[in-house]
């Protein structure tokens, strides 16, 4: 059923000077959105026509947000915050004459959930009201406006704080600052309005008892949740409605089927999906656009930003921004994986990796004390403990590309632009220059020599010395440990016989 609403108008004008911040305060993050993200999503809950934001303070930065993030939105500005009527007078200048119902809300208030205002709006047109008020029943009224009902418990207007009297201050119903009006209605209120009161602005809410003194229908609904209705002002409000709503986002998440362990610990932002039986475990952070799939499962101690979790990956002490990870795929512990980075199925970033714009084949490894940038790494490739690629040169970035199947040894440093073909193999501690070709062990390290009975000779005094005296005469070892030449094993790997390990001696 439509609700009718051909406007909502989300008030953002204010100074918002409790913040004490250079940033303005409907641009203050919750959830990985600003403030105002929050109220204008759930005013798009009740599907108006136009939506608009009233901008003041900050607001080329307010506005240039607006351009850049939700660019269907519509401005008014409010040069001088004259009231909240001044500031609906600025949205009705912009929207031009409208029939139909009018929402107002704020741009401060991000609790508030769709579900309630569509529930105003409902309210407001099953009833035939002129005007329909959000509010609440608070234990501490302070500083809000009250409403006011007569002895048959009808609205007959809205007092503020500073304009009431003693008797009226001990009113706990208080307005929400969230209204439905009908166009017309708005419209002649707001011409009829004056700064005649404590604050020597123009009140929205003195439109409530005009319409009642014209003997209009005018109703309110009052929340369920009155937190729903709170407004930031300051950052100890902004911190405690973060753990509001992250409790709401994770609850909605758990009720969709994520294992959430805890709660307290997890914090999401408002744009992560997480599906049925994915498993998130305690201090995990999912942020911006985090998706993560059935099976996975995510922490302890991790950070992801905008990042794809596969389906039964596993993401372990991890901080990842901007990656992909695929199916299966296992990463951390302590992992950091940078944007444009893609792990595929069930390949493998192990302890003290860092990934940054590469992409891992299926199965491909990097287990362990590993940099792999600019690089493209075919499937099953295995990339051995300590090796990296040297990427740099201080003014240009280069690329490295490892075939499927290759084999990086340990501690080889891959001086990019490099490609290893496929199958192609890398000694332990070699610089990299030239291409590998498919197949080819490249060696490229210093040869192993022996200075014989060195240790005795220049540390007589040493531990060295002494440890060496008592495992054998110098004579013992004169040979040191070079193979001799054309001892390259022709035969494959045995276990346990590591001097017959390819690329462990250096061919003839
Ligand atoms: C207002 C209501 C009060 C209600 C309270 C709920 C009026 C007169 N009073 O009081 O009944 O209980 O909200 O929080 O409406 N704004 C503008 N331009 C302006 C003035 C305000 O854009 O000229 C915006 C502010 O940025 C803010 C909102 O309107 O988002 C409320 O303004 P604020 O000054 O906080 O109103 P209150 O005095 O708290
Ligand atoms: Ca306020």
């Amino acid at each position: 059923m439509p609700l009718g609403v051909t406007a909502v108008v989300v008030l953002a004008a204010g100074a918002g000077t409790r913040m004490r911040s250079s940033l303005p305060k409907v641009m203050h993050p919750l959830a990985g959105r600003p403030l105002l993200w929050h109220a204008l999503t759930t005013a798009r809950g009740v599907q108006p026509e136009h939506l608009v934001a009233v901008i003041g303070h900050g607001r080329e930065a307010v506005g240039a947000y607006l351009a850049a993030t939700l660019p269907d939105v519509d401005t008014a500005i409010q040069d001088q915050q004259l009231g909240t009527g001044h500031a609906v007078d600025c949205a009705l200048a912009v929207l031009g004459p409208l029939t139909g119902t009018i929402v107002v809300t704020y741009g401060d208030v991000p609790l508030l959930r769709p579900e309630t205002l569509v529930a105003l709006a409902t309210e407001h047109t099953d009833r035939g009201n002129a005007v329909t008020v959000l509010t609440a029943r608070v234990v501490d009224p302070t500083g809000y406006g009250r409403i006011v009902r007569d002895a048959a418990g009808e609205v007959i207007g809205i007092v503020e704080h500073k304009d009431a009297d003693h008797a009226q201050r001990a009113i706990t119903e208080i307005n929400s600052g969230v209204y439905a009006f009908d166009a017309a209605v708005l419209a002649d209120g707001l011409s009829r309005i004056t700064a005649a009161n404590a604050q020597g602005e123009r009140y929205l809410t003195d439109i409530v008892g005009i319409a009642r003194g014209d003997g209009r229908r005018v109703g309110a609904l009052v929340a369920d949740d009155a937190t729903e209705t709170e407004g930031v002002n300051d950052r100890v409000q902004l911190a405690a409605m973060a753990h509001a709503l992250n409790a709401r986002l994770v609850r909605t998440a758990q009720l969709g089927g994520a294992t959430i362990l805890d709660p307290q610990t997890t914090w999401l932002h408002a744009d992560v999906v997480i599906a049925a039986d994915a498993t998130i475990h305690r201090n995990t952070s999912l942020e911006g656009g985090t998706t993560v799939a059935g099976g996975a499962v995510v922490g302890p101690d991790s950070t992801l930003v905008d990042c794809r979790v596969g389906a039964d990956a596993t993401v372990l002490r991890t901080h990842a921004e901007g990656a992909v990870i695929g199916e299966r795929a296992t990463i951390g512990p302590f992992s950091y994986l940078r944007p444009g980075t893609v792990v595929g199925p069930g390949a493998k970033v192990g302890a003290y990796v860092e990934v940054k714009k590469s992409t891992l084949g299926p199965g491909a490894k990097v287990p362990h004390l590993s940099y792999v940038g600019d690089a493209t790494i075919g499937a099953q490739v295995n990339f051995g403990a300590g090796s990296i690629t040297a990427n740099y040169d201080g003014v240009h970035k280069y690329d490295t590309v490892i075939g499927d199947g290759a084999f990086i040894g340990t501690n080889t440093t891959l001086i990019a632009p490099v490609t290893v073909a496929p199958g192609g193999f890398t000694a332990a501690g070699s610089a990299i220059t030239d291409d590998v070709a498919a197949g080819d062990l490249a060696v490229a390290r210093g040869r192993q020599t022996a200075v014989a009975g060195w240790v005795g000779r220049k540390l007589p005094t040493s531990v060295m010395a002494a440890a060496a005296a008592l495992a054998g005469t110098p004579e013992d070892h004169v040979t040191g440990t070079a193979p001799a030449a054309g001892s390259v094993p022709t035969t494959p790997e045995q276990p346990g016989t590591s001097s017959t390990r390819p690329g462990k001696a250096l061919p003839a």
